[in-house]
């Protein structure tokens, strides 16, 4: 069944090609994948030349596994690269950010040059307060132009950022300050969410009461709410920043300076600190913004509609679209922050060019309705981008039709905290698209999806998606931690990266992402993907989301257990007996009877972490009536609740 709707996709292809426009660009860069293929590296140290270097690199890689090092001997500055070189070469005036607040009517345009002098007085300060090459420096910061302008002064000065999403507790704010032993903070106030002012600076106030080392706090007035101030401490910046020169000479560091650190939220109890060193992490965004995102720096508006705390803000607000001199959006709010067409009078009014989105964002905007896109003109864009999760193909379709018009190719990009930039994604104007695949590695990445015993798999098979060559902008590690970093990706598959992910070749050899392998089951025997049963759920007309776990079963080895949220228009019907019926039986028929639910529970809500992924470990937990665990990261740990009570409810009424 599944095969004959790939087939069944492959046959609609035609309709998703890429537009004139990039294949024109395509034809003129002919023969790239065969280009890198041939000779990884002269990839690598032709894209470097995309940088300004004080000094340029003789060399390229140097490998002792699982450390790299890449143009090792050259010399830059990653701030510079983001900022000053445009200045420099008379694109001053070019707008680098429309910001748009949350409420409606703020907003915010800055140019380069604007850039340039607040990187510059905000280097200065940070300076001032004691930061030098080397320091870490944590943030907590809502998504205002000042974080920006931090993360490029704390780089300007060879020091990193560990940049804490603004919607953790005090206490992981507190383990990641610790960790790195950060001397310095930068935060707000407080920040807003849908109009209403929520402050953030008294978690950092809770946190820092357990790390001493932290000498300066550097705080952005937001809201105007009340705070708490430790005198000597805590600093505002309009009093520190502003009153600084708008010179600042900056100093070259060598390419491997490290560069910032970013925690993954994963599912073990610490958390571990990504760590990625400068220029080969500069070298690879701005090559997959230029490919990837087709980066057009005239004529562009992009919109990453993330948050800049997680590893999308940072390499696809800050570095990559900066690099190549792109003007860029950007938003504070959510996506219904007044109103649910929020996103596309942004789009219309700013001739938003590209669009770069997660799954379940989409997903979100589709259940509110197609008369809010409807309703304007999005005729500006002409490229959509996904990434975090894989992309069931009815949000793909959906984002192609109603967001795309049918005009934009959609890059399904597959990354990871840790790979720093894209890894596998469509070409526009060079790859057809499919929906919901990856397709293939990116030119100069050589990827390999292998068997249980790290067998090479080919055409038509699935198991372990491996990185088997190093990259620039891979990981240098666990802070402080090699020999975790070995074991956590390095041990599985000797020689080879493990993302942790599973994937598929297709019948064409192309790429298919499939989730996390945990999230992978095994009923009877049978491999069956979680991903591949909530696509075929939220294929059916009345799903809106779906989630899926495997729950251990006495007979079975797992069962599938489902957790659905219908739309709107399904929400009102009482015969919830009968959807799930028709659900079970929809499931049966689209991929197998192997993967019918065992059990379907209909929620209002699933739970999801604050960087908006539904958190699986939990619905397992609450499928197998186990105890709860940690529920800090979500959005809102009161759903979590809800479905355990609402699976109790289905029990007895199924008795
Ligand atoms: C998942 C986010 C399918 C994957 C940039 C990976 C994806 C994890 C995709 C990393 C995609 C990311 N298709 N799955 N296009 N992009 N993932 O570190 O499981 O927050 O391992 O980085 O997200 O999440 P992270």
């Amino acid at each position: 069944m599944a095969e004959a709707k790939l087939e069944a996709w492959l046959e609609e292809n035609r309709r998703y090609a890429p537009s004139p426009d990039f294949s024109a660009r395509a034809n003129a860069q002919p023969g790239i994948y065969e280009l890198a293929d041939a000779d990884p590296e002269g990839w690598w140290r032709q894209q470097a030349e995309r940088l300004t270097w004080d000094q340029t690199p003789t060399k390229i890689l140097e490998w002792d596994a699982p450390f790299a090092r890449w143009f090792s001997d050259g010399t830059l500055n990653a701030s510079v690269n983001c900022v000053d070189r445009h200045v420099a070469a008379g694109r001053g005036d070019q707008v680098a950010f429309h910001w748009i607040a949350d409420a409606v009517g703020e907003t915010r345009t800055i140019t380069y040059a604007q850039l340039l002098e607040m990187v510059a007085q905000a280097a200065n300060a940070l300076q001032e307060l004691g930061v030098r090459a080397g320091d870490r420096v944590a943030m907590y910061m809502p998504m205002i132009p000042e974080a920006v302008v931090a993360m490029l002064a704390i780089v300007r000065l060879g020091a990193m950022h560990s940049v804490v999403f603004g919607g953790f507790s005090a206490d992981a704010l507190a383990s990641r300050i610790l960790d790195s032993d950060c001397h310095f903070v930068i935060t707000a106030d407080g920040a807003f969410r849908r109009g209403t002012a929520s402050p953030l600076k008294p978690a950092v106030d809770e946190a820092l009461k357990s790390c001493p080392n932290v000498q300066a706090v550097l705080v952005v007035r937001r809201t105007e709410g009340e705070v708490d101030w430790v005198p000597g401490r805590d600093h505002w910046w309009h009093e520190v920043v502003q009153r600084q020169s708008v010179q600042h000479r900056p100093e070259s560091f060598p390419a491997e300076q490290p560069l910032f650190l970013m925690y993954t939220s994963g599912t073990t109890a610490k958390p571990k600190g990504i760590f990625h060193t400068t220029a080969g992490y500069l070298t690879q965004v701005a090559t997959t913004y230029f490919y990837v995102f087709d980066a057009k720096p005239d004529s562009d508006v992009c919109w990453t509609a993330a948050d800049i705390g997680w590893i999308t803000g940072h390499s696809y607000i800050v570095y990559g679209p900066l690099i190549n001199g792109v003007t860029q959006v950007m938003y504070e709010g959510l996506p219904d922050s007044d109103g649910k067409d929020r996103w596309w009078r942004i789009i219309e009014e700013y001739g938003v060019t590209m669009l770069y989105t997660a799954p379940t964002t989409i997903r979100t905007l589709m259940k509110w309705g197609d008369e809010y896109p409807q309703s304007r003109d999005l005729s500006s864009l002409r490229l959509l981008g996904s990434v975090g999760e894989p992309i069931n193909p009815e949000a793909w379709m959906w984002y192609r039709e109603q967001v795309g018009r049918n005009n934009c190719p959609i890059v399904d990009t597959w990354w990871q905290t840790e790979t720093g930039a894209l890894m596998i994604s469509p070409l526009p104007g060079i790859s057809v698209t499919k929906p919901g695949a990856g397709m293939r590695a990116l030119p100069g990445i050589q990827v390999a999806i292998v068997d249980n015993e790290g067998r090479h798999l080919g055409k038509g098979e699935g198991g372990y998606l491996t990185i088997t060559h190093p990259w620039p902008s891979m990981t240098r590690g666990i802070y402080g931690d090699p020999e975790r970093f070995f074991e956590t990706y390095w041990s599985r598959f000797p020689g080879s990266y493990f993302a942790g992910d599973g994937a598929k070749y297709d019948s064409d050899g192309d790429i298919w992402l499939l989730g996390r392998v945990d999230d992978v089951m095994n009923v009877s025997g049978h491999r069956l993907s979680t991903t591949e049963i909530e696509h075929a759920l939220v294929g059916h007309h009345a799903v809106a989301e779906a989630a899926v776990v495997g729950a251990s079963d006495d007979l079975t080895g797992q069962a599938v257990v489902a957790f659905v949220t219908l739309k709107a228009h399904s929400e009102t019907s009482d015969d919830h007996a009968a959807i799930i019926e028709q659900l079970r039986i929809h499931v049966a028929t689209q991929i197998s009877p192997i993967a019918r639910p065992r059990q379907i529970i209909l929620t209002p809500e699933l739970p999801k972490t604050r960087s908006g992924k539904i958190m699986r470990r939990l619905l397992r937990d609450v499928a197998e009536h186990r105890s709860l665990g940690d529920v800090t990261t979500l959005t809102d740990p009161t759903v979590v609740a809800m479905i355990a009570g609402l699976m109790e409810i289905h029990a007895s009424s199924d008795d």
